[in-house]
C-alpha cells in the first residue's frame, strides 16, 4: 500500500500513515503565480493499492482541487485502487435544497470524487449519516464518539450530575450514540435557529433535565457561534461546568478566541482539520483519529 498526503493535514496523514508502518510517498505540489497547482507523484504505483488524505476544508475549493489532480496522477500512474481518507469531508452541510434556487453542492463534490477515479472513501462523523448514501462507491462512516466517551470516562465525568448537549435536532443521534456509549448517560437537546441570511444563531429552548455539568457534543465548530449560544443558555439555566465535544474543528477567524473568553472550561476536538500550533488556546485539546482510519484501512474497522 502506499499512501500519499495532501497539503491540507500532512501531521494526520504521517500518523496514519505510522500507524500502517509506512512512510508517506513523496508528492510534488507546485503553485503557479496565478495560483493554479501542479501535482506529481514522485513514486512509481502501477498495481498498487494506493491512499490519499485530504481534508477538504480551509479553503475547501483548493483542497478539494488537489485531491481531484492527485487522484488523477495515481489512475493514470495505473494505482490498481484509490482510497481517499477525506476526514473532513467539504461541502457536506449544503446537502438539499433549503431555498429554491440553491445548489446542492455536496452532489457535485461527490460525483466529481467518484469520475476522477476514487474507489472507496474513508471519513469521519459526516453532518447526516444519510450524505454516505449519495455516493455510489463504497464510504465507511468514521465515528469520534469512541474516542469522546474514554476521555469522559478518563476525566471521570460520567457521573449523575453530567448531562449530555446537542446543540440541536440534527444532533439528536449523534447525543444518543454517546449516551449509550456512556452507559444511558441523560442527555438534553437544544432548539436551535439559524437565519440562512446572515447565518446568525439563536439557541432558544432545551429539551431535558440539566444537571451540574453539561457536556456539549457537535460535529463541527465553524464560527463557534452554535456551541457560545448553547453555552449561554446553559449558563442561564444554572449549569455550573461546561466541556464541549466536536469532531472537527474548523475554526475560522474569530471562533478560538471567543471560545477562549467564554465560559467554557475544556473544548475537545479532533485532528480532522489541522489546527496550527500558534492558533491554540489553552482551554483546546486535540485527540487523534489516527488510529480509527488505521483500523479502517487495515480492514479492521
Ligand atoms: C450545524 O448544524 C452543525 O452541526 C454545527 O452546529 C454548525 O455547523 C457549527 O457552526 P458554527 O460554529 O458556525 O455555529
Amino acid at each position: 500500500m502506499k499512501i500519499f498526503s495532501g497539503s491540507s493535514n500532512r501531521p494526520l496523514a504521517e500518523n496514519i500513515a505510522g500507524l500502517m508502518g509506512e512512510k508517506l510517498s513523496p508528492v510534488e505540489v507546485f503553485a503557479f503565480p496565478d495560483g493554479e497547482k501542479r501535482i506529481r507523484i514522485l513514486e512509481p504505483v502501477v498495481g498498487e493499492d494506493t491512499v490519499v488524505v485530504q481534508s477538504t476544508t480551509n479553503p475547501a475549493d483548493t483542497n478539494y482541487m488537489e485531491l481531484f489532480f492527485l487522484t488523477n496522477a495515481l489512475a493514470k500512474g495505473g494505482a490498481k485502487s484509490i482510497t481517499a481518507v477525506i476526514p473532513y469531508l467539504g461541502y457536506q452541510r449544503q446537502d438539499h435544497v433549503f431555498r429554491d434556487g440553491e445548489a446542492v453542492s455536496l452532489e457535485v463534490v461527490v460525483n466529481t470524487l467518484e469520475a476522477v477515479g476514487i474507489n472507496r472513501v474513508i471519513t469521519v462523523d459526516l453532518h447526516s449519516v444519510r450524505i454516505s448514501e449519495v455516493f455510489t462507491i463504497p464510504v465507511s462512516h468514521l465515528s469520534a464518539l469512541g474516542i469522546f466517551a474514554e476521555v469522559i470516562k478518563k476525566n471521570g465525568w460520567d457521573t449523575d450530575d453530567t448531562v449530555l448537549v446537542s446543540p440541536d435536532g440534527g444532533g439528536g443521534r449523534r447525543i444518543r450514540m454517546l449516551s449509550e456509549l456512556l452507559g444511558k448517560r441523560n442527555y438534553a437537546i437544544v432548539e436551535k435557529n439559524r437565519d440562512l441570511n446572515t447565518g446568525k444563531v439563536e439557541a432558544t429552548s432545551i429539551e431535558g433535565e440539566l444537571g451540574k455539568r453539561a457536556i456539549i457534543v457537535d460535529d463541527m465548530i465553524t464560527s463557534g457561534g452554535t456551541i457560545a449560544k448553547t453555552a449561554e443558555l446553559l449558563g442561564q439555566k444554572g449549569v455550573e461546568e461546561i466541556i464541549v465535544f466536536a469532531t472537527h474543528g474548523i475554526f475560522v477567524e474569530g471562533a478560538l478566541d471567543s471560545l477562549e473568553k467564554s465560559v467554557i472550561k475544556k473544548v475537545f476536538v479532533t485532528d480532522t482539520v489541522g489546527v496550527p500550533e500558534e492558533k491554540g488556546i489553552e482551554k483546546l485539546e486535540i485527540l487523534s483519529v489516527a488510529e480509527i482510519v488505521a483500523k479502517a484501512l487495515k480492514g479492521l474497522g
